[in-house]
This record gives structure tokens, sequence and C-alpha cells, in this order.
């Protein structure tokens, strides 16, 4: 949440900073502004509401002459959307932009004194006015005595106008990469915007300091040690950030899937059996376990609901599956012979970092599903497994969700191994299955009209169910999900035998339901249930792999899947529940990628 940039170094920062902006745009989108500082050490500060393309509009009409400076787009948490709730924060000598929430910021306000001071509503305004306060001519004891001070989490770029062409950071659970490359420095909340200029680049490591010059970039921590980078190296090019002739990011990135699928898999595929060995992860991580416990947010939770469904009938031993924001205060049962599994796209969500920081000091196994190389919760826990979707843009998760699945299943597969719970024989179809679903969906992409005409039906509803049973009814969760986020139209998934207690009281002539039908032992009964709300007036969307289905009694539209195992229809399920949510919001000519009030990678609590 919230994108920073900072650059300084041989070129005008201006463009360098909307540039990056822009690309990390999808990390909020509130507010957006850029401070500069000038040649003769003055601070020249742009910003304004809305987003990044206003700010390239004001920035415009004033180009300054300055190569060093930072930038901010803002997802509001202190303080409405205004102008001066905008980042960069000035007071004094300082100027700074900020990602995450001081805690105690009015206990700062009294203990100093600077209500006076102060002139926004936010944390950040707070933290500017202390650091100006304490500063007196040394940046890194007024930056060490500044965050001595403060509970909360925080990633912070600071500049000083009588410290030319310098840069200050340090953070707190807030993410920050950088890169030293031959146009100067730069530091960001993540990789999209350092790309352009270097493959190389380093995770700041947490309290420690920064300091950017357009030659160097050193590190020290809080006693003033300079410690060297881990220097990674980007595995994924430019073009995978830009939208490629796709009118949305989400398009392209429900486009990329087979690839994603297959860069996640293939990798940990030997003799088609599952193979963690160039993850480092034992065999022994499986063995006596005694329950598994899946911890994660939203979409990534809802990986983990399919996850169960798959995993415990196979292993026989109980799967829970957790909101992470809940978890970390139900007091969870967790032990050393419980693996619990962290899933995230990001990495940084902050209530699934701290669940699993509490799961360790629970003395439970950990292993994260993780997209982003080297980010926090891949480096905490006790081995990651990395899913190799690329960077994913748009704010409607699609591409990471379906790897996740992938890389719970090949999981899910190995452990059944370890335990005996699989021959090497099951082992081998479940792989052959899983390899196959690269082509299915490949498949299934090359013929979206169908699902174009049920996003016409569902541009004018207000409300929409989802209902299946089984990993149809986890799937569900995830369609009804996909479509609220970027649609706004109210949807809810019911498992359809549930129905009957309560909800179907609000179905009426019209409604729409996206009925889920692909699981063989329940799908006699899932058809009565879909009979159910037909006959009170339902206007039924149904996915099954049924080809032979044509009886109107049952649907309105029928969605025919390639057929494949019971276990491996989810994939093709959840690619035609995205592309219904996608095409939904475009028919609406909503901001697909950016939907309201939401932004990428939650790392507020
Ligand atoms: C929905 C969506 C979110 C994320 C959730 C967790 O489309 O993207 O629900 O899945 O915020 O994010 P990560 O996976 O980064 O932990």
């Amino acid at each position: 949440m919230c994108g920073i940039i900072g650059y300084t170094g041989y070129n005008y920062a201006q463009n360098i900073l909307l540039e990056g902006l822009s690309q990390l745009e999808y990390r909020g989108y509130d507010s957006a502004g850029i401070a500069l500082l000038t040649k003769d050490n003055q601070i020249s500060v742009h910003k304004c509401t809305g987003r990044v393309a206003s700010l390239i509009d004001l920035c415009s009409l004033d180009e300054v002459d300055s190569c060093c400076g930072v930038g901010h787009t803002r997802w509001a948490t202190h303080g409405g959307v205004t102008k001066q709730n905008a980042h960069p924060h000035t007071c004094g000598k300082v100027s700074l932009i900020h990602n995450g929430i001081i805690e105690n910021y009015y206990e700062i306000i009294e203990e100093y004194h600077l209500a006076d001071k102060l002139v926004s509503e936010t944390d950040t305004e707070v933290v500017a006015a202390l650091l100006d306060t304490l500063y007196e001519s040394d940046p890194i004891v007024a930056i060490k005595e500044t965050v001595s001070k403060l509970n909360g989490s925080f990633a912070f770029c600071i500049m000083f106008t009588d410290q030319p062409g310098l840069i200050y950071s340090i953070r707190n659970v807030s993410p920050l990469v950088a890169a030293l490359a031959k146009s100067g420095s730069y530091i960001a909340s993540d990789l999209t915007a350092l790309i352009p200029y270097s493959k190389e680049y380093f995770i700041v490591p947490e309290y420690h300091i920064i300091t950017l010059s357009k030659t160097d970039i050193t590190i020290q921590d809080l006693n003033g040690k300079f410690i060297l980078p881990e220097i990674l190296t980007v595995n994924w090019d430019i073009e995978a950030a830009m939208k490629n002739g796709y009118p949305h990011f989400m398009l392209k990135e429900i486009f990329e899937q087979p690839d994603a699928i297959h860069k996640t898999i293939a990798p940990r595929i030997k003799n088609m059996l599952p193979d963690f060995t160039d993850d480092s992860i034992p065999n022994s991580l499986f063995l006596n376990c005694t329950k598994l416990s899946i911890v994660a947010c939203g979409t990534a939770m809802h990986a983990g609901m399919v996850a169960k469904t798959m995993i415990e009938p196979l292993l026989r031993v109980p799967v829970t599956v957790s909101i992470a924001s809940e978890f970390r205060y139900e007091e969870p049962l967790i032990d050393k012979n419980t693996l619990v599994i962290t899933v995230s796209q990001s990495g940084e969500t902050i209530d699934t970092l701290e669940a699993l920081r509490l799961a360790k000091r629970l003395h439970g196994r950990t292993i994260s599903i993780v997209n982003v190389k080297g980010s926090s919760i891949a480096r905490e826990s006790d081995y990651v497994l990395y899913t190799h979707a690329g960077p994913e843009i748009a704010v409607a998760s699609t591409k990471a969700y379906t790897v996740q699945l992938a890389a719970l299943y090949l999981l899910g597969c190995k452990a059944a191994l370890v335990n005996d719970c699989y021959s090497v024989t099951q082992a081998n179809q479940f792989i052959k299955n899983l390899i196959d679903v690269t082509d299915n969906v490949k498949l299934l992409l090359e013929h979206t009209e169908l699902i174009q005409s049920v996003a016409k039906y569902l541009t004018g509803a207000t409300d929409a169910f989802f209902i299946g049973r089984g990993l149809d009814y986890t799937l569900s969760l995830e369609g009804a999900l996909k479509l609220k986020e970027i649609s706004y139209i109210h949807a809810e998934a019911y498992a359809a035998g549930e129905l009957k207690h309560g909800t179907i009281a609000l179905i009426s002539e019209g409604t729409p339901v996206v009925a889920l039908a692909t699981q063989t032992k329940v799908y006699s009964k899932v058809i009565s249930n879909i009979r159910e709300v037909k006959a009170r007036g339902a206007y039924v969307i149904l996915l099954s792999c049924d080809e032979s289905i044509t009886d109107s009694s049952i649907c309105n539209l029928h969605i025919p899947l390639p057929k494949t195992d019971d276990l491996f229809t989810v994939f093709e399920s959840a690619v035609v529940l995205q592309l219904i949510a996608y095409y939904t919001s475009a028919n609406k000519g909503l901001d697909v990628d950016k939907p309201r009030n939401l932004a990428k990678s939650v790392t507020v609590e």
C-alpha cells in the first residue's frame, strides 16, 4: 500500500519520479506527489488528489531543475483524501514520504508539542515534524532518534534541505528495494519502478539507515556498522510489467496463466513426481504432521480453501484455513507437529506476516507460498515455495491465485507421497493431470465469447450469487469476490445445499446465479439445488463439464468446461470466473485494474 520512489543521480529527477509513480500506482491511487531538492537547496513540492495522471499534468506546468527527489502515491489511512494530506510532507528542513502506519503519532504530538507545526491530519507529517525538531546537523543521528520513538510500520524516504543530492531511508515491515545504476541511485516500494534502470537490486534491510547519493548507496545499522547488501537479480523483464496491447493488466494477467502455471510447476517435477530439492524443502517437513494450518487473506485465503478441500481427504489429517487477521487473535492450536502454510502473492501482507510470526513463536513448522522473491513472508518462513507468476499489477488477483493453487496441489501431492497416502503410480497420474492444466486453460482462453455474453447479463445486475458444493463451493467464494471487487455488484457465495436454509429468500425473477457443477460425487445434488433456484426465477449461468446439457429447466446459459479429473476442474473454473468479473467490469466502463477503495499489497492491519 502506498507507492514510494526516490532518485538521486545525473538525470532530471522529475520525469523519473513521475514514471516510477505511474508504475507504482496500483499500490494506492487516492493522491500523489513529488518533492524535489533544487540546486539552491530548496524543496519544491507538487501534490494533488486523484491519479498520477493529474500529478503529471500539474508538474508539466513547472519543470523543476533537480536531480534528487522523492515521490509517493497514496492509499489513505490517517486523514481523508485531500491535497494537504497527500505526501510528501515538509516541515522545516525535512521533506519525507511514508508507507505504513505510525500508531503512536498522537502521543508524539503531545510529548514534543508539535501541534502548531502540523497542517495535515496524517501520522506521516508528525514524523516530519519530529525529525525536524530532533535534527541539528547529522541526519543519521536524527533519524535514529526519531525511529526509536515510533511504534508501527514504516518505509520512509527523507530529504534535508542542507544535505544536497542525498536521500535517506529507513524501514520497518513496509517494503523497500534499492538499486545503484550508472545513472544514479534508486529506491522504491517494489521492483516495477526500478526495473527500467537496473536488473540488479537489493532488499532494504529493516532498521538500517540507507544513504543514497548519485554514485553510491550505503547501509548502516543503528549502531553505525556499515554492511554490504545481498544483490539479487530480477528474473523478469520490463515487458512483464507492461500491458503489451491488452486493454487492462487484469486481462493480460488472466491470459498469462498457462505460462505462469507452467513456470511454477515445471521446475518442481522430476520423473513425474513432485520434487522440492531445488527449493531445499526436505521430505521430513511433511512427516508426522498432526495438522495443517493454512493462513492467508482474501484471494490467497480462497486458494487455501481449495487446498483444504483437496488435501484433507488425501492425508486424513485435519487441515484448517484461517483468515490471517483472525488467526492472530484466536489463540490458534499450533505446535511442533503443525505445518503452517502461509500464502501470499506480495509476501508483504501484514496480517499474514504477523500470523507467520505467531506460528513460529508457537513452534509450528512454517512454509510459505509467495510470489515476490525476497519478500518479508518468504524470508521469515522456514521454507518457501515461490510461485512464478511474474509481476501482478492489476489489483484484483488472478494469475497469482491459480499459481498458488498449483503450488498447493504440488505440496499436497508431495505430502501424500511422503506419508504413503499416494503410491508412486497415483502421484504420477496426479502430476500428469496437473501438467495438463496448462493446455486445458490455454484451450479455454481461445474462446471467451460465451463468457462475454454472461457478462452482458451481469452488467445490469445489482446482486449475484455463486453456488457450488465441495471444491466448487471454494471456487464460488473467489468468483464472488472477483465480481464484487471490480464490478461493485453485490455478490455472495453459498454452499449450494445451504441455500434453502435462508438465502433462497433472496432469489427472485432474473436474479443471476452462477452455478458450478463440476464435481461428480455431488453432481446430482447440486443439479437439484440449481433447479430449486431456477424454479424461483433465477437466471442460472452454469459451469459444468457435461457438454450434453441443453435443458432450459436447469440453466439459462451453459459454459461447458473441458472434461478433466474432478480435482483439476478448479483451474478452468477459476479462469471462467475471473473472465466473468473482468468483462462485467469492463462493460460497465469501470477502472478494472484500480477498483475504488482498494490497493495492491496490504501492508496495514
Ligand atoms: C483480491 C486480492 C486480495 C489479496 C489479499 C492478499 O483480488 O488480490 O484479496 O489476495 O489482499 O494479498 P497477498 O496475496 O499479497 O497476501
